[in-house]
Protein backbone atom coordinates (compact mmCIF):
# COMPACT_ATOMS: atom_id res chain seq x y z
CA UNK A 1 0.00 0.00 0.00
CA UNK A 2 3.21 2.06 0.72
CA UNK A 3 4.13 1.42 -2.08
CA UNK A 4 0.91 2.40 -4.10
CA UNK A 5 1.00 6.09 -2.26
CA UNK A 6 4.21 6.38 -3.39
CA UNK A 7 3.79 5.77 -7.22
CA UNK A 8 0.97 7.77 -7.17
CA UNK A 9 3.34 10.26 -5.11
CA UNK A 10 5.90 10.14 -8.05
CA UNK A 11 2.93 10.04 -10.71
CA UNK A 12 1.53 13.20 -9.68
CA UNK A 13 4.94 14.56 -9.29
CA UNK A 14 5.99 14.00 -12.59
CA UNK A 15 2.35 15.01 -14.12
CA UNK A 16 3.65 18.26 -12.69
CA UNK A 17 6.69 18.03 -13.65
CA UNK A 18 5.45 17.24 -16.98
CA UNK A 19 2.69 20.10 -17.50
CA UNK A 20 5.51 22.71 -16.56
CA UNK A 21 7.95 22.01 -18.92
CA UNK A 22 5.52 23.26 -21.68
CA UNK A 23 4.64 25.85 -19.69
CA UNK A 24 8.08 27.56 -18.66
CA UNK A 25 9.28 26.99 -22.57
CA UNK A 26 6.33 28.47 -24.25
CA UNK A 27 6.45 31.25 -21.83
CA UNK A 28 10.43 31.95 -22.72
CA UNK A 29 9.80 31.46 -26.31
CA UNK A 30 6.25 33.31 -26.15
CA UNK A 31 6.21 33.71 -30.14
CA UNK A 32 5.47 37.63 -30.68
CA UNK A 33 2.35 37.79 -32.74
CA UNK A 34 2.75 39.62 -36.42
CA UNK A 35 -0.51 40.86 -37.74
CA UNK A 36 -1.25 42.80 -40.54
CA UNK A 37 -4.05 45.54 -41.01
CA UNK A 38 -5.01 45.77 -45.19
CA UNK A 39 -7.29 46.53 -47.60
CA UNK A 40 -8.34 46.50 -51.19
CA UNK A 41 -9.65 50.38 -51.34
CA UNK A 42 -8.18 53.49 -48.99
CA UNK A 43 -10.55 54.74 -46.82
CA UNK A 44 -12.35 51.30 -45.18
CA UNK A 45 -10.73 52.01 -41.42
CA UNK A 46 -7.97 50.22 -41.28
CA UNK A 47 -6.29 52.73 -39.27
CA UNK A 48 -9.34 53.30 -36.63
CA UNK A 49 -8.91 49.34 -36.88
CA UNK A 50 -5.56 49.08 -36.23
CA UNK A 51 -5.74 51.34 -33.44
CA UNK A 52 -8.49 50.56 -31.66
CA UNK A 53 -7.47 46.65 -31.72
CA UNK A 54 -4.45 47.38 -29.98
CA UNK A 55 -5.58 49.72 -27.26
CA UNK A 56 -8.52 46.47 -26.84
CA UNK A 57 -5.62 43.84 -26.59
CA UNK A 58 -3.46 46.09 -24.01
CA UNK A 59 -6.05 46.13 -21.74
CA UNK A 60 -6.32 42.55 -21.90
CA UNK A 61 -2.93 42.58 -21.26
CA UNK A 62 -1.12 42.37 -24.16
CA UNK A 63 1.64 44.65 -24.96
CA UNK A 64 0.85 45.63 -28.82
CA UNK A 65 3.50 47.74 -30.88
CA UNK A 66 1.66 49.26 -34.15
CA UNK A 67 3.87 49.54 -37.20
CA UNK A 68 2.40 52.59 -39.21
CA UNK A 69 3.50 51.54 -42.87
CA UNK A 70 1.06 53.24 -44.18
CA UNK A 71 2.57 55.51 -46.51
CA UNK A 72 -0.61 57.14 -47.71
CA UNK A 73 -1.99 60.75 -45.93
CA UNK A 74 -4.43 59.53 -42.64
CA UNK A 75 -1.30 58.33 -40.61
CA UNK A 76 -1.94 56.72 -36.99
CA UNK A 77 -0.01 59.68 -35.36
CA UNK A 78 -2.50 62.33 -37.30
CA UNK A 79 -5.29 60.49 -35.95
CA UNK A 80 -3.93 60.37 -32.59
CA UNK A 81 -3.03 63.59 -32.53
CA UNK A 82 0.91 62.76 -32.20
CA UNK A 83 3.82 64.65 -33.78
CA UNK A 84 6.43 61.93 -33.98
CA UNK A 85 9.65 63.86 -34.08
CA UNK A 86 11.85 60.57 -35.84
CA UNK A 87 10.76 57.55 -37.70
CA UNK A 88 12.40 54.60 -38.46
CA UNK A 89 14.16 56.21 -41.05
CA UNK A 90 16.37 57.93 -38.16
CA UNK A 91 16.94 54.41 -37.13
CA UNK A 92 18.04 52.93 -40.41
CA UNK A 93 20.65 55.86 -40.75
CA UNK A 94 21.70 55.19 -37.56
CA UNK A 95 20.90 58.36 -36.02
CA UNK A 96 19.15 57.24 -33.65
CA UNK A 97 17.99 54.34 -31.29
CA UNK A 98 14.97 52.06 -31.35
CA UNK A 99 13.84 53.29 -27.85
CA UNK A 100 13.94 56.71 -29.19
CA UNK A 101 11.68 56.61 -32.48
CA UNK A 102 9.21 54.25 -30.51
CA UNK A 103 6.20 56.42 -29.50
CA UNK A 104 4.00 55.62 -26.42
CA UNK A 105 0.83 56.29 -27.59
CA UNK A 106 -2.86 56.10 -25.36
CA UNK A 107 -4.41 53.04 -24.13
CA UNK A 108 -0.63 52.05 -23.47
CA UNK A 109 0.50 50.85 -26.99
CA UNK A 110 3.53 51.60 -28.70
CA UNK A 111 4.00 53.07 -32.09
CA UNK A 112 6.40 52.78 -34.58
CA UNK A 113 5.90 55.56 -37.01
CA UNK A 114 7.49 54.39 -40.23
CA UNK A 115 6.84 57.26 -43.42
CA UNK A 116 10.03 57.01 -45.33
CA UNK A 117 11.94 54.30 -43.57
CA UNK A 118 9.32 51.79 -45.20
CA UNK A 119 10.83 52.68 -48.55
CA UNK A 120 14.09 52.95 -47.50
CA UNK A 121 13.46 49.23 -45.92
CA UNK A 122 13.18 47.82 -49.12
CA UNK A 123 16.51 49.60 -50.62
CA UNK A 124 18.89 48.21 -47.31
CA UNK A 125 22.19 46.70 -48.41
CA UNK A 126 22.90 43.53 -46.63
CA UNK A 127 25.08 44.76 -44.16
CA UNK A 128 22.16 47.58 -43.44
CA UNK A 129 19.77 44.41 -42.83
CA UNK A 130 21.50 42.81 -40.33
CA UNK A 131 22.24 45.85 -38.44
CA UNK A 132 18.79 46.48 -38.40
CA UNK A 133 17.76 43.14 -37.50
CA UNK A 134 20.13 43.31 -34.26
CA UNK A 135 18.41 46.97 -33.10
CA UNK A 136 15.20 45.42 -33.21
CA UNK A 137 16.34 42.08 -31.47
CA UNK A 138 15.92 43.78 -28.26
CA UNK A 139 12.08 44.49 -29.22
CA UNK A 140 11.56 40.48 -29.07
CA UNK A 141 10.81 40.58 -25.06
CA UNK A 142 9.41 43.53 -25.02
CA UNK A 143 5.99 43.04 -27.14
CA UNK A 144 3.41 40.05 -27.58
CA UNK A 145 2.07 41.67 -30.50
CA UNK A 146 3.07 43.51 -33.84
CA UNK A 147 0.47 45.29 -35.55
CA UNK A 148 1.01 46.78 -38.86
CA UNK A 149 -1.53 49.17 -40.91
CA UNK A 150 0.05 48.33 -44.21
CA UNK A 151 -2.30 51.00 -46.19
CA UNK A 152 -4.50 49.41 -48.75
CA UNK A 153 -3.87 48.33 -52.56
CA UNK A 154 -1.57 45.85 -53.68
CA UNK A 155 1.58 47.90 -53.76
CA UNK A 156 4.99 45.41 -53.57
CA UNK A 157 4.73 47.31 -49.30
CA UNK A 158 1.47 45.79 -48.66
CA UNK A 159 2.35 42.42 -50.55
CA UNK A 160 5.44 42.55 -48.54
CA UNK A 161 4.14 42.82 -45.13
CA UNK A 162 1.56 40.68 -45.98
CA UNK A 163 3.83 37.88 -47.11
CA UNK A 164 6.27 37.87 -43.93
CA UNK A 165 3.58 38.22 -41.41
CA UNK A 166 1.69 35.24 -39.63
CA UNK A 167 -2.20 36.62 -39.46
CA UNK A 168 -3.52 38.65 -42.24
CA UNK A 169 -6.60 40.67 -41.64
CA UNK A 170 -8.30 42.27 -44.62
CA UNK A 171 -10.89 45.16 -43.66
CA UNK A 172 -14.13 45.36 -45.92
CA UNK A 173 -16.66 47.72 -45.86
CA UNK A 174 -20.30 47.10 -47.29
CA UNK A 175 -19.20 49.56 -50.87
CA UNK A 176 -18.84 47.00 -53.50
CA UNK A 177 -15.79 48.54 -54.58
CA UNK A 178 -14.67 47.64 -51.54
CA UNK A 179 -15.44 43.69 -51.81
CA UNK A 180 -13.87 43.98 -55.21
CA UNK A 181 -10.85 45.22 -54.31
CA UNK A 182 -10.72 42.99 -50.98
CA UNK A 183 -10.93 40.26 -53.70
CA UNK A 184 -7.89 41.58 -55.63
CA UNK A 185 -5.48 41.90 -53.38
CA UNK A 186 -6.67 38.36 -51.73
CA UNK A 187 -5.85 36.86 -55.34
CA UNK A 188 -2.72 38.33 -55.71
CA UNK A 189 -1.42 37.09 -52.43
CA UNK A 190 -2.97 33.77 -53.29
CA UNK A 191 -1.95 33.07 -57.26
CA UNK A 192 1.56 34.54 -56.83
CA UNK A 193 2.34 34.16 -53.44
CA UNK A 194 0.40 31.11 -52.12
CA UNK A 195 -1.12 32.43 -49.28
CA UNK A 196 -4.16 31.00 -47.72
CA UNK A 197 -5.34 32.21 -44.84
CA UNK A 198 -7.21 35.20 -44.27
CA UNK A 199 -8.93 36.81 -41.89
CA UNK A 200 -12.44 39.22 -42.80
CA UNK A 201 -13.03 42.10 -40.59
CA UNK A 202 -16.06 43.91 -41.86
CA UNK A 203 -16.52 47.37 -40.96
CA UNK A 204 -18.64 50.36 -41.37
CA UNK A 205 -21.81 47.91 -41.59
CA UNK A 206 -25.59 48.38 -40.38
CA UNK A 207 -25.09 45.47 -38.05
CA UNK A 208 -23.68 41.53 -37.23
CA UNK A 209 -26.13 40.49 -40.08
CA UNK A 210 -24.56 42.61 -42.95
CA UNK A 211 -21.62 42.26 -41.71
CA UNK A 212 -21.96 38.56 -42.07
CA UNK A 213 -23.50 38.67 -45.37
CA UNK A 214 -20.83 40.37 -46.97
CA UNK A 215 -18.72 37.94 -45.58
CA UNK A 216 -20.76 35.23 -46.67
CA UNK A 217 -20.66 36.90 -50.25
CA UNK A 218 -16.94 37.08 -50.87
CA UNK A 219 -16.29 33.69 -49.40
CA UNK A 220 -18.32 32.56 -52.26
CA UNK A 221 -16.14 33.93 -54.61
CA UNK A 222 -13.16 33.18 -52.80
CA UNK A 223 -14.52 29.50 -52.48
CA UNK A 224 -15.49 29.19 -56.12
CA UNK A 225 -12.19 30.70 -57.98
CA UNK A 226 -9.63 30.28 -55.49
CA UNK A 227 -8.79 26.32 -54.68
CA UNK A 228 -7.99 25.49 -50.85
CA UNK A 229 -8.49 29.35 -49.93
CA UNK A 230 -9.15 29.92 -46.34
CA UNK A 231 -11.12 32.82 -45.27
CA UNK A 232 -12.50 33.31 -41.68
CA UNK A 233 -15.33 35.73 -40.19
CA UNK A 234 -13.56 37.42 -37.94
CA UNK A 235 -16.12 40.23 -36.90
CA UNK A 236 -18.17 43.38 -37.79
CA UNK A 237 -17.90 46.91 -36.39
CA UNK A 238 -20.93 48.77 -36.63
CA UNK A 239 -20.89 51.84 -38.86
CA UNK A 240 -21.11 54.39 -35.79
CA UNK A 241 -20.76 58.51 -35.70
CA UNK A 242 -18.94 57.68 -32.69
CA UNK A 243 -16.21 56.64 -35.07
CA UNK A 244 -16.36 59.94 -36.75
CA UNK A 245 -16.42 62.12 -33.62
CA UNK A 246 -13.26 60.26 -32.27
CA UNK A 247 -11.52 60.87 -35.03
CA UNK A 248 -12.04 64.24 -35.19
CA UNK A 249 -11.23 64.47 -31.47
CA UNK A 250 -8.02 62.99 -32.59
CA UNK A 251 -8.86 60.32 -29.79
CA UNK A 252 -9.02 56.58 -30.33
CA UNK A 253 -12.56 54.95 -30.24
CA UNK A 254 -11.91 53.39 -26.75
CA UNK A 255 -10.86 56.05 -25.11
CA UNK A 256 -13.02 58.70 -26.08
CA UNK A 257 -16.70 56.61 -26.39
CA UNK A 258 -15.77 53.39 -24.42
CA UNK A 259 -19.52 52.54 -24.29
CA UNK A 260 -20.11 53.14 -27.79
CA UNK A 261 -21.36 50.67 -30.10
CA UNK A 262 -18.01 50.14 -32.32
CA UNK A 263 -16.11 50.10 -28.91
CA UNK A 264 -17.92 47.10 -28.09
CA UNK A 265 -17.62 45.26 -31.40
CA UNK A 266 -13.94 45.88 -31.24
CA UNK A 267 -13.56 44.36 -27.96
CA UNK A 268 -15.53 41.91 -29.12
CA UNK A 269 -12.66 41.22 -32.34
CA UNK A 270 -10.30 41.44 -30.13
CA UNK A 271 -11.27 38.98 -27.38
CA UNK A 272 -11.79 36.66 -30.84
CA UNK A 273 -7.83 36.94 -31.96
CA UNK A 274 -7.20 35.88 -28.70
CA UNK A 275 -8.78 33.02 -27.98
CA UNK A 276 -8.01 31.71 -31.76
CA UNK A 277 -4.75 30.11 -32.45
CA UNK A 278 -3.08 31.26 -36.14
CA UNK A 279 -2.97 28.29 -38.48
CA UNK A 280 -0.06 28.52 -39.85
CA UNK A 281 3.40 28.11 -37.99
CA UNK A 282 4.52 30.97 -35.94
CA UNK A 283 8.25 32.07 -35.88
CA UNK A 284 9.89 34.58 -34.19
CA UNK A 285 9.70 38.57 -34.60
CA UNK A 286 13.11 37.80 -35.87
CA UNK A 287 11.55 35.49 -38.44
CA UNK A 288 9.45 38.51 -39.17
CA UNK A 289 11.80 40.94 -40.06
CA UNK A 290 13.95 38.39 -42.07
CA UNK A 291 11.30 37.19 -44.25
CA UNK A 292 10.60 40.75 -44.77
CA UNK A 293 13.91 41.61 -45.35
CA UNK A 294 15.14 38.78 -47.30
CA UNK A 295 17.80 38.17 -45.64
N1 LIG B 1 -17.11 52.01 -38.08
C1 LIG B 1 -17.13 53.24 -38.57
N2 LIG B 1 -18.23 54.02 -38.45
C2 LIG B 1 -18.25 55.28 -38.96
N3 LIG B 1 -17.22 55.85 -39.60
C3 LIG B 1 -16.10 55.14 -39.75
C4 LIG B 1 -15.98 53.80 -39.25
N4 LIG B 1 -14.74 53.34 -39.54
C5 LIG B 1 -14.12 54.35 -40.21
N5 LIG B 1 -14.93 55.42 -40.33
C6 LIG B 1 -14.61 56.69 -41.01
O1 LIG B 1 -13.75 56.42 -42.10
C7 LIG B 1 -12.66 57.29 -42.08
C8 LIG B 1 -11.43 56.60 -42.63
O2 LIG B 1 -10.90 55.71 -41.66
P1 LIG B 1 -9.37 55.31 -41.64
O3 LIG B 1 -9.16 54.42 -40.46
O4 LIG B 1 -8.52 56.52 -41.73
O5 LIG B 1 -9.32 54.46 -42.99
P2 LIG B 1 -8.05 53.85 -43.74
O6 LIG B 1 -6.94 53.73 -42.76
O7 LIG B 1 -8.53 52.52 -44.25
O8 LIG B 1 -7.74 54.77 -44.87
C9 LIG B 1 -12.51 57.71 -40.63
O9 LIG B 1 -11.98 59.00 -40.55
C10 LIG B 1 -13.91 57.66 -40.11
O10 LIG B 1 -14.50 58.93 -40.23
MG1 LIG C 1 -5.04 54.62 -42.80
Amino acid sequence: MDQAVGLRKKENYEMEVHSAIPAAVSALQKPVRVMTVSSGKGGVGKSNVVINLSIALCRMGFRALILDADLGLANIDVLLGLTPKYNMSHVLNGQKKLEDVLIDGPGGVRIMPASSGIQELTRLTDDQKLLFLELLDGLETDIDMLIIDTGAGISDTVLYFNLAANERIIVVTPEPTSLTDAYALIKVLYSRHSERHFRILINSASGEAMGKSIFAKLSKVADHFLDGISLDYLGTIPHDTAVTKSVLQQRPLLEAFPEAPASKAFRQVAETICRSRPNVNQGTIQFFWKRLLNV
